[in-house]
């Protein structure tokens, strides 16, 4: 995957095209006619699209029908009627991701080359973004071999070749260089962005929540989590296309996408048994949880009165979920977290030591706006060769940090 395909695929909420940002190029060809559709489908999916036309384009289609499909203004040139300023740098930063099409030789050769004279090679010049170009060309023209070269040449910078297709051909020829059907494009850029999803199809178990050991039938020993720091993991994980199972503890949140595979537990036990039946078909498990350490021994089986004026429970430990994992992990990456209130750093980096663990995330309950209960969180990633701080951020955007350090340095 380069760089540009990372950045979009961070920048962009999900793997659809819902609200993304889209960048056309049209060039002077006959197929830029099928652009209105293509503009229509974009909409469609749910995302903004802004128009550039070369001059030669604007003799195939109006910059009247492509600002009325899209609602948005269309470029032309690099100053408007009023004599204002087009800034192409701002275009290709608002861009998720462009697509020039149809692309002609003449566009083709110029992106080859770098050459810049005019407004839509100057925005593709400006984009750091992925880019996809749908040739259009007469037969001759696409056999050409100066036309692989440059296709080969835009392919080699990072850019996405939708190849034409064979067909009939605006000259009464029948050949390769139709553009591709406006829907296939769709289905193209789609495809594309799936499959450099960075956790595409990893399957990842994520524990959170706290959890509830029963003194009696009413009452039980707890902690402060809210699960939000693991779903948060969760749906973010989701999004970057892996196959989620959440084992969440007793936990009031209802931000949990419908395609997660969700387990309900109450108790540490429960978790333990739920985890391990599920560690086996795991690529990599995370244990945000904040597991009770200890249970009663003897729950009461009814409610206890209050007849004494003490009443003494007997604890006893409650199996370690992680360190289990730890102990009888393959081929899981295994990622733990630590709360700390002392000695932050050297009790994490022990217990990514004592555990077993790949990777350990560690948040502070001195450092504040961090911990349970809170939107946002502070978290250090912790390798056996290596830590990275972030500073206070939402949740979901912490969740992000942790994804993004785990593909960058296990997955790459
Ligand atoms: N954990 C677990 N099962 C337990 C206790 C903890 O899976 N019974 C996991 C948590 O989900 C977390 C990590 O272990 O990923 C660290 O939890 P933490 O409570 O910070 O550490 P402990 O191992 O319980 O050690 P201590 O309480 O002594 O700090």
């Amino acid at each position: 995957m380069n760089i540009y395909m990372r950045q979009a695929i961070r920048k962009s909420k999900d793997m659809s095209l819902q609200g993304k940002n889209i960048v056309l190029g049209i060039t002077g060809g006959i197929a830029a006619y099928k652009t209105a559709h293509l503009v229509r489908l974009f909409v469609k999916k749910g995302a903004n699209v802004k128009v550039i036309l070369t001059q030669s384009a604007t003799e195939f289609i109006t910059p009247l029908t492509l600002s009325t499909l899209s609602k948005n203004e269309v470029y032309t040139s690099f100053s408007t009627t009023d004599a204002r300023w087009n800034n192409h740098v701002e275009l290709a930063s608002w861009a998720d991701f462009m697509i020039i099409a149809p692309a002609t030789a003449n566009t083709l050769a110029k992106m080859a080359t770098g050459l810049c004279d005019n407004f839509l090679l100057a925005t593709y010049l400006s984009a750091n973004v992925p880019v996809f170009v749908a040739p259009a060309m007469d037969l001759d023209m696409y056999a050409h071999p100066t036309l692989s070269k440059n296709l080969s040449q835009i392919a080699e910078h990072g850019n996405h070749v939708i190849p034409a297709t064979f067909g009939e051909l605006a000259s009464g020829l029948v050949g390769q260089g139709r553009m591709a059907e406006p829907e296939n494009i769709v289905s193209f850029i789609e495809n594309t962005f799936d499959n450099n999803l960075p956790m595409k199809g990893k399957r990842l178990l994520i524990t959170a929540g706290p959890t509830y050991e029963a003194i009696d039938p009413v009452r039980f020993i707890g902690n402060f989590s809210t699960g939000k720091m693991g779903i948060a993991l969760a749906n973010e994980a989701l999004q970057q296309g892996a196959i989620v199972d959440l084992v969440l503890g007793p936990s009031a949140e209802k931000n949990i996408h419908k395609n997660i595979r969700l387990h309900r537990v109450i108790t540490a036990d429960e978790m333990y048994e739920k985890v391990a039946s599920l560690f086996e078909n795991t690529d990599m498990a995370i244990l945000s949880a904040a597991v009770a350490d200890y249970k009663p021994k003897n729950p009461a089986s009814e409610k206890i009165k209050k007849n004494d004026n003490e009443l003494h429970l007997e604890l006893v430990k409650n199996r370690d979920i992680l360190a289990s994992l730890g102990a009888n992990k393959k081929h899981q990456l295994l990622i733990g977290f630590a709360l700390e209130t002392e000695n932050e750093l050297a009790n994490a980096k022990s217990k990514l030591k004592r555990k077993n663990l790949d990777a350990i995330v560690l948040n502070s309950l001195k450092d504040k706006g961090a911990g349970f209960g809170t939107e946002t969180n502070k978290v250090a990633f912790i390798t056996h060769d290596a830590e990275v701080s972030f500073p206070l951020k939402d949740k979901n955007e912490v969740a992000k940090d942790i994804l993004r350090e785990i593909s960058d340095r296990f997955y790459k």
